[in-house]
């Protein structure tokens, strides 16, 4: 089998194309195009959060904590999709109440995700039921990685069932099992073959990159407003803890004169500065001395923390923020708007959003809008932001 060709997405970005998401709270079937920035929207309850929790899942698959998220959720029996299997016609009219009738299918949670590159998918299920006390601990049942958008006979490369991996040639096109007894909640991701499980580890460190902002935090007591311990920082953490580096390292390595105009876009006459504290400053306009972060407001901290985690001198291959515009006046929104897509040129962008403002903005400058509805208790897709799929089967 040849190698697969990775197509590099505009300005150098191997672009995730789709996301797809089965049995997952109210997300009973969703499949969603991405674009190199994409913005999801919809009323309350509609799914936002659970695609965005989805998203993570999939990156926590890259660092072997999966099954422990979900656990930590209220396990597979709490996150699966509570609702009947099937909606027959005679439900939405109202003829017959929603019900579930006798199981036809497994128990299943299903996760995937396709790039231009390679797709990744799996499927979680329920053990066969045994005398241990954890047989409610979910299992990843099948594992699947190809090339190209769809799996099919001839492009899938590496696949699990059960405890068996096995992996196909690339030089014979046969398939070798590499493994035959693999931790029924590991994903073969995290086996290291070398001869022809270098496209595992790959993909596992990418899924490891992935990094995702919803709780930076603001508060009176937030790590931000104290002082920290200045160390290299070209990540800034997902609470914003270390700013005062982050924004440091911006300044010696990164793009300082971009982070400033952001700044200044936000607030005219402003410029950021660390102190020898490591905490972040900001000269105003109209000040004597410049305010450090204990003295900032928390909306002011928030865009700048959001700044910090977008001029990232290490940008990842993809980026999710979880409604950045949270607590942010109305006219910090296209600001913000500004430096989301400013970030969108050296990276993947999702964006969840409950700002009408901020993805018609967004929407207009180009990015992808997934609107999001609730059928049933379904979570729908508008159709022109559906994506094809095709599930593994077991
Ligand atoms: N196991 C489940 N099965 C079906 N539906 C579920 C399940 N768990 C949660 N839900 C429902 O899924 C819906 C979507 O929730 P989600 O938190 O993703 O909404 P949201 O779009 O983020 O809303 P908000 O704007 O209020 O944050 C909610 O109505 C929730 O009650
Ligand atoms: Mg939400």
């Amino acid at each position: 089998m040849p190698p697969p060709v990775v197509q590099i997405g505009a300005g150098g970005i191997v672009v995730i194309t789709s996301l797809a998401v089965h049995g997952y709270r109210s997300l009973r079937d969703v499949r969603v195009a991405l674009a190199p920035l994409t913005v999801i929207t919809g009323a309350n309850g509609s799914g936002k959060s659970s695609l965005y929790r989805a998203l993570r899942l999939l990156a926590d698959v890259g660092q072997g904590r999966l099954i422990a998220s979900l656990a930590a959720e209220g396990g597979l029996t709490s996150t699966l999709w509570a609702g009947p299997e099937r909606i027959s016609r005679a439900m939405r009219t109202g003829d017959v109440p929603v019900q579930g009738t006798a199981r036809r299918e497994p128990v299943s949670l299903r996760l995937g995700f396709a790039a231009d590159d390679y797709g990744y998918a799996l499927d979680l299920g329920l053990p066969i039921p045994s005398g241990s006390r954890f047989t409610h601990d979910p299992e990843i049942k099948v594992e699947q990685l190809w090339t190209g958008a769809l799996p099919g006979r001839s492009n899938v490369f590496a696949e699990r069932r059960g405890g068996v991996v096995r992996v196909r040639s690339q030089e014979t096109g046969s398939w070798r099992t590499v493994f035959d007894r693999l931790a029924r909640h590991d994903s073969m991701l995290a086996l290291a073959d070398p001869v022809d499980g270098l496209e595992l580890l790959m993909l596992r460190e990418r899924l490891r990159g992935w990094r995702f902002y919803d709780d930076l935090r603001t508060d009176a007591h937030a790590p931000c407003r104290h002082p920290g311990v200045g160390t290299f920082t070209p990540v800034l953490a997902s609470d914003g803890a270390d700013l005062g580096a982050a924004v440091q390292t911006i300044l010696e390595i990164g793009d300082a004169a971009g982070l400033q105009a952001a700044v200044a876009d936000a607030f005219p006459g402003s410029s950021v500065t660390v102190d020898d504290r490591f905490l972040l400053a900001m000269r105003q306009h109209g000040l004597l001395r410049p305010l450090s972060a204990p003295e900032l407001s928390g909306g002011t901290l928030r865009y700048l923390l959001l700044a910090a985690a977008l001029y990232s001198p290490r940008p990842p291959e993809l980026m999710v923020l979880n409604e950045p515009e949270a607590s942010l006046h109305r006219d910090l929104v296209a600001p913000l708007a500004r430096l989301i897509l400013a970030a969108g040129t050296r990276c993947q962008i999702v964006v969840v959003t409950h700002s009408a403002q901020l993805a018609a903005q967004l929407a207009d400058a180009g990015a992808g809008l997934v609107g999001l509805e609730k059928d049933f208790g379904e979570t729908q897709v508008q159709d022109d932001a559906t994506a094809p799929w095709r599930w593994p089967t077991r």
